[in-house]
């Protein structure tokens, strides 16, 4: 039986911090701000984008929504651009993100690329990418980086350890395996064109699965006492929300793992909010 990591417990305590600081730099006339772009009606980015305005106002951070629905893609995408342009220059924003996957028609590229750097709270501008293979940043991407801390709050050094991240997402998957690295951690990223895949799960002493396939990892291809930590957001054939590990057999295996829903998703939002307090300071 393995320890159920509590990513609620370890997001409570970044929260916590980041409000306090929040709350010193009110005394001092600044407001951090956070400007959120959302295009279309992606049913899932509304969910997201409630909660990270949830999450916001409980920490005393000022969100502001902008909802764009555009038919036309080349025109919408213009007006974005420009939106983005403003926004960069409005000393009263301290944080700009474009909520993902944009509608068809839309370049993600060109939109993450025109927001600032310095204003690039969920780090996906190509200098903030750089910074993090560098290992020298400002921003650091939020899902990954509340894995970090969860291992972090938990004890769980990955110096010199075998760690399996499933997935290269520019997301996740990349960045978590740099974040690893830069642990210290021994890090092999496995992919869909990976042909001894399951193999070389059960070498890891660190399993990452973040494939966005419900049940994909399952107990046989985790090592006895490997700690687990499940990025998935999947539904299952019942529509129940579930992740990319199979929790019931994997639990029995793994040392430690992360649940789905409580797990990896609400360290992503108090990152965002960690992110957002460090532009605030530059
Ligand atoms: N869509 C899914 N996850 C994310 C995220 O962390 N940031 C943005 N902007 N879009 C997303």
């Amino acid at each position: 039986m393995s320890n159920i990591i509590d990513g609620k417990l370890v997001a409570a305590h970044i929260k916590a911090r980041v409000a306090a600081e929040v709350k010193e730099l009110k005394q001092k006339g600044i407001n951090v701000t956070l400007a959120v772009i959302v295009v279309g009606n992606d049913p899932a980015s509304e969910v997201y984008v409630r909660n990270k305005e949830k999450a916001c106002k409980e920490l005393g951070i000022i969100s502001k929504v902008f909802h764009w629905d555009f038919s036309d893609p080349k025109m919408g995408q213009d007006r974005i651009l420009e939106l983005i342009e403003s926004l960069n220059y409005d000393k009263g924003i301290n944080g700009i993100l474009c909520q993902l996957p944009l509608p068809a028609g839309y370049d993600e590229k060109v939109i993450t690329n025109a927001i600032n750097p310095s204003k690039d709270v969920d780090a996906f501008h190509p200098v903030n990418v750089g910074k993090i293979m560098l290992g020298d940043y400002d921003f650091l991407s939020c899902t990954p980086a509340g894995i970090m801390e969860m291992l972090n709050y938990y004890n769980i050094d990955v110096t010199g350890k075998e760690c399996v991240v499933v997935g290269r997402s520019n997301i996740v998957g990349k960045p978590m395996s740099m974040l690893l690295l830069n642990e210290n951690g021994t890090v092999t990223t496995v992919h869909s064109c990976t042909s001894n895949l399951a193999e070389v799960c059960r070498r890891a002493d660190v399993l990452v699965a973040a494939v966005g396939k419900p049940h994909f990892i399952t107990a046989d291809m985790i090592k006895e006492g490997a700690v687990v930590i499940d990025v998935g957001m999947d539904r299952d054939e019942n529509g129940k929300l579930c992740g990319d590990v199979d929790f019931e057999s994997a639990e029995k295996v793994a040392g430690y793992i992360t649940p789905v829903p409580g797990g990896v998703g609400p360290r992503t939002i108090a990152m965002l909010m960690k992110n957002t307090l460090t532009a605030a300071k530059q």
